[in-house]
């Protein structure tokens, strides 16, 4: 008895604190790992100064990646300058691009883990406590980490819940780091996936979003991601299913099916172009055409008018004319693209693309700024054209000050209206009354739940 309170009390002492950047499959990450030192007596916290290990999950996908990460360590020496130092750790994908370097460039640096060694974190961790040995471990080994994650209960506890269902990528655009962070294309297993889904269900989950970096090009035994959806559906609690981020060329019949017999999956498909000029595809290696991009538009239109399209850019890649750019400017007239993101061409290491001559940089912030200030546009006509209808939303929480609700439309717009508490985790029908931008105002109708298309 005595030893076990000893033992719960050594355990409070340890607070861990995350901060986490790039996409949600690191969103994801970051909170499997809070899941699994919890089993090490680690306790998640929001206030980083009171944390005792620091973690740091990054990105490395654009710009000076590294050196943000270095910065930042720079900012925890300062917070943790008159206090002790906590257990630093890297993980994401700087992790496991920069490895040994990130230790031997910064001594505050006590271990650096790559996204798929993330099974063996509570070890990695144990023994640099007891041993105090610096460890660089990225080996690519999705199998283990994902067979040992499915056996930590995931306590995301959300009513939007993200679920990691395929990792990494075999495609090598050639602007892209991920082939080289995430290592080749893995599928968990089907079941493994569907467990994850009951329990995150039974547990508040009202929507899942399916993650991988090729999300469709999941592959398991034959089971596909149209099948993951048919499957999850199936489970009551969850009214909406959402999967990102897409490739075009995995846009197979089965899925584009799948529109029309679900009754679950969201209206948006989250479908990244890059580039709307068959020149600068074939040169950025994405093994499809504008032609079949929008063959894929057309057949899902067909099957449903309401699916609306959101995609990513990258502008000013090498070789990107006038003419190219403005057939990226007629692609986003014709697919009228909603909620999209769009960046400047990045140069990254170890890429094809890294050596090849760079366009003129006021060039490319010139079309950064009007391909940006159409799809601007788009997103705030499609937003006025909801103004006096009812939409359907998925209530998510309350606002911050407790006086309103905040939910998500089906196109995942933000919703903010008069909801109570206990509309959480259920859909409601919501007059809007105003919108701008990223958001939408309006006023409770009735509760729904089901989905209205
Ligand atoms: N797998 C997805 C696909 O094929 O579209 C994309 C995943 S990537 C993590 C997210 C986005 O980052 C890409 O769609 C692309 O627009 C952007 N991106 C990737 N590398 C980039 C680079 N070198 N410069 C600028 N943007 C980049
Ligand atoms: Fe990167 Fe291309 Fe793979 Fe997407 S498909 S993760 S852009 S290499
Ligand atoms: Fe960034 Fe890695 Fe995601 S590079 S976008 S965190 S896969």
């Amino acid at each position: 008895m005595k030893m076990q309170q000893d033992l719960d009390k050594l355990k409070k002492k340890n607070k861990i604190f995350i901060k986490t950047f790039g996409c949600q499959m690191n969103e994801y990450d970051s909170n499997r790992i809070y899941d699994s030192v919890k089993k090490i007596g680690y306790e998640k916290t929001e206030k980083y100064e009171e944390a005792n290990c620091y973690l740091l999950n990054t990105c490395h996908i654009r710009d000076k990646a590294k050196e943000k990460v270095y910065h930042e360590i720079g900012r925890v020496k300062k917070i943790f300058r008159s206090k002790k130092k906590p257990l630093v750790i890297i993980a994401g994908c700087v992790a496991q691009a920069e490895n040994q370097e990130m230790l031997k460039r910064e001594p505050y640096i006590d271990l650096v883990i790559g996204p798929q060694a993330y099974h063996k974190i509570n070890d990695t961790i144990l023994n640099y406590t007891k041993k105090k040995k610096k460890i660089e471990d990225t080996e690519f080994d999705a199998v283990s980490k994902f067979k040992y994650l499915s056996k930590i209960k995931n306590e995301a506890g959300k009513v939007s819940s993200f679920l990691t269902i395929q990792e990494g990528c075999d495609k090598f655009c050639h602007f892209c780091v991920v082939p080289f962070t995430r290592g080749p294309e893995y599928s968990r297993p089907f079941n493994q996936i569907l467990d994850e889904a009951k329990y995150l269900a039974d547990n508040g989950a009202s929507e899942l979003i399916l993650l991988g970096q090729n999300v469709n090009a999941y592959d398991n035994q034959g089971y596909r991601l149209s099948d993951l959806i048919l499957n999850i559906e199936k489970l009551s609690e969850i009214k909406r299913v959402r999967y990102i981020t897409s490739h075009p060329k995995d846009m197979t019949e089965d899925l584009i099916e799948v529109y029309k017999t679900s009754k679950k999956l969201m209206p948006l498909v989250h479908l990244p172009v890059q580039s709307g000029s068959n020149k600068i595809l074939k040169s950025m290696n994405r093994k499809h055409t504008i032609e079949e991009y929008l063959n894929t538009f057309n057949k899902l239109k067909e099957i449903n008018a309401k699916i609306e399209f959101s995609s990513d850019f990258i502008i000013g890649y090498p070789g990107e004319e006038d003419q190219d750019f403005k057939d990226t400017l007629n692609l986003i007239e014709r697919v009228k693209f909603i909620n999209s993101y769009s960046f400047v061409f990045s140069p990254r290491p170890g890429t094809v693309a890294e050596n090849l001559k760079l366009i003129e940089k006021k060039t490319s912030i010139e079309r950064l700024e009007k391909i940006q200030s159409i799809l601007f546009e788009n997103q705030i006509r499609m937003n006025k054209s909801l103004e006096g209808k009812v939409i359907n939303v998925l209530v998510e929480n309350l606002t911050v000050n407790k006086s309103k609700a905040f939910g998500r439309s089906e196109y995942m717009t933000s919703v903010i209206f008069n909801g109570k508490k206990n509309d959480i985790g259920k859909i409601v029908q919501v007059r809007i009354k105003d919108s701008n931008r990223n958001t939408l105002f309006g006023e409770v109708i009735t509760n729904l739940d089901q989905k209205v298309a």
